[in-house]
């Protein structure tokens, strides 16, 4: 479980969150959901300790991030987006180095095959589609078999079979027990996959009743257009 307690932060003069605290459960996926520029990614940097945080702010399983940052740390799993993925190295390089760092026992073959990666398995990244190269973040995800993810906008640049390839490997990490944090632009997959939807507004989340529909119309009536 993941307790966030009493979480502020600032860019300088300006104010991103104040005095935030929310759970995050076991086996529960998290929908984070706001404009651009709201806060999403900075959110999901202060929960893994890239960004600094209050001493009692941030807790995973009963270990505390200021305290214990390592064993918080090997719980985690965090990269921010594909393109900090290492142009000159290839997938499997990849998908090796997280299996090894991790220490987990998820064997790369079957999620490489039931991900459909097999045609680019052994291509560097720099020849790689962006849809490609969000599968192979998703894997990383998956070999990882960390307890706690955060995916920043894991959604962005996939075709719809691939949504909905990705909307079941969540659901699978859910049913494993694993805590998911995911921001998404992708209204209709966030009422298909989360257990709690909070809106980012106003430097403070709001908890969301998640219709299981698609959440579009709540998301405009949150966040109305300029002028309407
Ligand atoms: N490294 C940084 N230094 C200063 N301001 C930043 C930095 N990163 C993000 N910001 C500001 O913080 C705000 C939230 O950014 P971000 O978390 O990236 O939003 P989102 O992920 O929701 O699009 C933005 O206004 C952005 O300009
Ligand atoms: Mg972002």
């Amino acid at each position: 479980m993941l307790e966030v307690k009493d979480l502020s932060f600032a860019y300088k003069d300006q104010q991103i969150f104040e005095h935030l605290s929310f759970t995050v459960e076991d086996g529960e996926i998290v929908g984070l959901v706001a404009p651009n520029g709201t806060g999403k990614t900075t959110l999901l940097k202060l929960l893994c300790g890239l960004l600094p945080t209050g001493a009692d702010t941030l807790t995973l399983n009963g270990l505390k991030l200021y305290s214990k940052r390592i064993a918080y740390l090997k719980q985690l799993f965090f990269l921010e987006s594909s393109n900090q993925l290492y142009q000159e190295l290839t997938v499997r390089d990849h998908l090796t180095y997280v299996k090894e760092v991790w220490h987990s026992k998820v064997e790369i073959g079957p999620v490489v095959e039931s991900l459909e990666m097999g045609s680019y398995y052994k291509k560097v990244i720099k020849d790689l589609s962006l849809g490609m190269k969000q599968h192979v973040l998703l894997a990383m995800y998956i070999i990882s078999d960390a307890q706690t993810m955060l995916i920043d906008e894991p959604l962005n640049g996939l075709d719809p079979t691939s949504i909905q390839e990705f909307e079941e490997v969540f659901l699978q990490l859910k049913a494993k027990g694993k805590s998911l944090v995911i921001s998404s632009h992708q209204m209709d997959s966030v009422g298909r996959t989360c257990d709690h939807v909070f809106f980012l507004k106003d430097q403070t989340l709001h908890d969301v009743t998640n219709t299981g529909q698609d959440m579009m119309g709540v998301y405009n009536h949150f966040f109305p257009k300029a002028g309407a």
